[in-house]
C-alpha cells in the first residue's frame, strides 16, 4: 500500500494483518527491516498521542526522525505553501507523517509527494490512525468487534476520530449509536454511506442511555472548531458521562476515548476499571510500528 490518508483506501484484511503486526511488534525481537530509512513527521497542529508515538514506533524501528513540530518552526511562517513543503520534504525523507488543520491536506501531500503520506490527522476529516487503534484495542478487550453494541458519544460532526472510526466498525459489522446534540450530529451522508456499503447497523440519538452498550467511546467537545468556545462549553456539560449515566451499564462495558480528554467524564468515572482509554493510547505504538513497517516495508 502506498499512502494512508483516510480509513477508506483499506479494506478488513489490510487491518487484520495490523493487528497481527502490532501483536507481533510487542515480542522482545522486534524487526529491523526499515533499519536506515528516514520518517518525516509534519505536525501543524498540536498532538502529544500521535507525534510522540510515531517518534517510539519510527526509534523502536531504527528509523531515522525528521520532525517539524509545529508551523512556526518551518519556512511556512516565510510564506511557503504546504504543496512546496511537501515536495522538499519528499526529497529527504522515505515517508512523511503529516498532521495539518485543513480538510484535504493530507490527500494534497499523497498527491504531491512521491513517498508515502501518512494522514495524523486533517481538519475534522479523518484520522485512520487513530481508528486503527481503536479497532485494535476493541479487537484485544473484547475478542471480536462484530455484532458489539458500540456508542459513540460526543462531538460527532467535528471529531475526524469519529469519522474515521464509524467507517471502521461498520467495515467489522459492529452495531452503532450515535449520541450527540442535535448541533453536532454526524453528518447524514457519512451514515448513509455505511449503511449502504457495509449495510451497517446505525441508529441516532441524543439519549445518553448505555444499558445494552458494549463499548462506549467517548470524544471531546471539538471547541477549537466553534465560532463561539462557550457554545461548545454548554454543549459538553450535557454530554458529560458520570456515575449516573452509567446506571444499568454491563459490568463488561469499556470506555474508550482517543484522548485529549477535557470535562467530558467526570473524574468518578475516570476511575472506574471501565475505563481503558490510557491502555489504548499505550497501544499507539505497536499499531504505528505496524503501519510504519506494512507501508515503509
Ligand atoms: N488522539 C490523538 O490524536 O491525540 P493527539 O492530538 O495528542 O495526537
Amino acid at each position: 500500500m502506498q499512502d494512508l490518508v483516510s480509513i477508506k483506501d483499506v479494506n478488513k484484511r489490510w487491518i487484520t494483518s495490523i493487528f497481527k503486526l502490532a501483536d507481533s511488534m510487542q515480542s522482545k525481537n522486534v524487526p529491523q527491516k526499515l533499519r536506515g530509512k528516514v520518517l518525516a513527521t509534519l505536525f501543524f497542529e498540536p498532538s502529544t498521542r500521535t507525534r510522540l508515538s510515531f517518534h517510539t514506533a519510527a526509534a523502536r524501528l531504527g528509523i531515522q526522525l525528521l520532525d517539524i513540530e509545529s508551523m512556526s518552526e518551518s519556512s511556512m511562517v516565510k510564506g511557503e505553501t504546504l504543496a512546496d513543503t511537501i515536495k522538499i520534504i519528499d526529497g529527504y525523507a522515505d515517508c512523511i507523517v503529516l498532521r495539518h488543520p485543513k480538510e484535504g491536506s493530507a490527500r494534497l501531500a499523497a498527491d504531491l509527494a512521491e513517498h508515502p503520506v501518512i494522514n495524523a490527522g486533517d481538519g475534522g476529516n479523518q484520522h485512520p490512525t487513530q481508528t486503527l487503534i481503536d479497532l485494535y484495542t476493541i479487537n484485544k478487550l473484547k475478542k471480536k468487534i462484530e455484532g458489539l453494541n458500540v456508542s459513540l458519544v460526543g462531538d460527532l460532526k467535528y471529531a475526524r476520530t469519529m469519522h474515521s472510526l464509524l467507517y471502521g466498525l461498520a467495515m467489522f459489522g459492529a452495531k452503532i449509536t450515535l449520541i450527540s446534540p442535535k448541533e453536532l450530529e454526524m453528518d447524514p451522508r457519512v451514515i448513509e454511506e455505511v449503511k449502504a456499503l457495509f449495510k451497517a447497523e446505525v441508529r441516532a440519538t441524543s439519549e445518553m442511555n448505555f444499558r445494552n452498550c458494549d463499548v462506549l467511546y467517548v470524544c471531546r467537545i471539538q471547541k477549537e472548531r466553534f465560532a463561539d468556545p462557550y457554545e461548545a462549553v454548554r454543549m459538553q456539560q450535557q454530554f458529560r458521562i458520570t456515575p449516573e449515566s452509567l446506571k444499568g451499564a454491563k459490568e463488561d462495558l469499556i470506555i474508550l476515548h482517543p484522548l485529549p480528554k477535557v470535562d467530558e467524564i467526570s473524574p468518578e468515572v475516570d476511575k472506574s476499571k471501565k475505563v481503558r482509554y490510557f491502555e489504548q493510547a499505550r497501544y499507539g505504538v505497536p499499531v504505528r510500528m505496524a503501519v510504519l513497517q506494512s507501508i515503509m516495508g
